[in-house]
């Protein structure tokens, strides 16, 4: 860090998070789509309860620091996702690489922005009487993707709640909302842990998600497993780097960590605990994304008592998860925008909207839809929006936040408010371990790795 920067006063933010809010709006963040639509596909397709354990272990020795160093960096800074570093290093060339995180986040929202909108429409359907009905639902996913514009017009819908919440603030707006949702969100999923748990198919259902079968584990699935817990925790892309830059000193950054790790690893769990009986009860196959949570589910929920309801609670949940990840999302852009133009907030959130909207419509028209045929390099313009964000943006960026706060920010554990043991400890893992293992995922992701 250089002496000017140093001895900057710090200002507290004008618009910020109160203790509680920043907890919850953090967990708010990580747990989404993430935890419901990648994370029981990946279980079940890479050795069950083998994964969910490896899984674990990445949360907390490469996840859990990541996400403390995410946090001390915003909150040291003071700034954007990009500017902070560029302030803490006093090096432009730090705030260039944040803006990699800037860009990451736009395309991320805009393919997100069309699964929220996915299950938006999910759940007023369900509540329309979709799950009495004895109904082909595969066939109602694909014509609804298939039209065009309903995955559009919901996407619309999604990405416009997500703005209002984002142009009300950090206070009144993001803290607000999470508080409202996320507490139901609990209740919810607490009933439909409930539910699965008193099925005929829950024991083996249970079993397979949570006894370990050794044998089935392959490196891939270590990687899998890492790439999983950076995408769940919203690490990488300058989300937690922006929330962090909302908090003040009297906040433990260490306890806040500790608690998204902490929520999100026991919201994987239910989640698992929700998942697996239900598709065992109804001999249905957990596969990834669309066919999983918008075609798999609601045939279960169909058969089940009471499955209307039930089904109606899940899509509501689904919702909120991915609405309360996506301000989070559409914050990184909208701070930039604040800080580096001088826009305000509403015109921030505005314009970044609607270029989201943009973005996301050709995503719309291709998952699925009828722009899928257009392929380049076999992916849809869906998965190339997920494939760059997610595999090449997110563990480079990742990377980037373990350098920085390994090797460049000398300051950082005082940030973090570290004892000197945990000091020593978190250094190496932020040091050795973390960079290491993400450079293997890169290199892996991208293709230039195989086992
Ligand atoms: N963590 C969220 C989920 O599990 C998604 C998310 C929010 C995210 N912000 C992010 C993923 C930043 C990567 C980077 O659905």
């Amino acid at each position: 860090m250089s002496q000017q920067t140093k001895n900057l006063p710090q200002a507290e933010p004008t618009d910020g998070f109160s203790k509680s809010g920043f907890i919850i709006s953090a967990v708010g963040s990580s747990v989404g789509l993430g935890n419901i639509w990648r994370f029981p596909y990946l279980t079940s397709q890479n050795g069950g309860a083998a994964f969910f354990l490896l899984f674990t272990l990445c949360l907390l020795l490469i996840g859990l620091p990541v996400l403390l160093a995410e946090l001390a960096i915003g909150r040291g800074g003071r700034g954007n996702a990009a500017s902070s570093f560029q302030k803490l290093s006093g090096k432009k060339a730090w705030g260039l690489f944040g803006l990699i995180s800037v860009l990451g986040s736009l395309l991320i929202m805009s393919f997100y922005g069309v699964v929220t909108g996915w299950t938006l429409h999910y759940s007023v359907r369900s509540f329309t009487g979709f799950l009495n009905r004895q109904s082909d639902y595969a066939a109602s996913f694909q014509s609804f993707t298939g039209s065009g514009y309903w995955p559009v017009f919901w996407e619309i819908i999604a990405m416009a709640i997500t703005c209002w919440v984002v142009a009300k603030g950090i206070s009144g707006g993001i803290e607000k909302f999470n508080k409202v949702l996320i507490p139901a969100m609990v209740v919810a999923l607490l009933v439909l842990m409930v539910n699965a748990l008193t099925l005929s198919g829950a024991k083996a259902g249970i079993d397979y998600f949570l006894k370990p079968d050794f044998s089935k584990l392959t490196p891939e699935a270590g990687l899998l497993a890492l790439g999983h817990a950076f995408f769940s925790l919203s690490l990488g892309m300058g989300t937690m780097v922006t929330y962090g830059s909302y908090v003040n000193k009297r906040q433990s950054l260490k306890s806040a960590s500790l608690a998204v790790v902490g929520g999100d690893l026991v919201y994987a769990l239910i989640c698992g605990l929700i998942i697996f009986p239900t598709s065992f009860t109804y001999g249905l196959e957990s596969q990834q994304g669309p066919g999983l949570v918008f075609i798999v589910l609601p045939a279960a929920f169909h058969a089940m008592p009471f499955g209307a309801v039930l089904g109606g609670i899940f899509f509501v949940l689904l919702a909120i998860a991915a609405l309360t990840s996506a301000v989070s999302m559409l914050e990184v852009p909208v701070a930039f925008a604040m800080e580096k133009w001088k826009w305000t907030r509403t015109k921030a959130s505005v314009a970044i909207t609607a270029v989201c909207v943009l973005l996301g419509v050709p995503a719309a028209l291709s998952a699925e839809g009828p722009w899928k045929g257009y392929v380049w390099l076999g992916r849809t313009v869906f998965d190339w929006l997920d494939y760059t964000a997610s595999n090449l943006l997110l563990p480079f960026g990742g990377l980037l936040v373990t350098l920085f706060a390994g090797y460049v920010w000398k300051t950082s554990s005082q940030e973090a408010e570290l004892t000197p043991f945990w000091s020593r400890v978190w250094r190496w893992l932020l040091r050795y371990l973390a960079p290491v293992v993400i450079v293997l995922i890169f290199l892996y992701s991208a293709g230039l790795l195989r086992f």
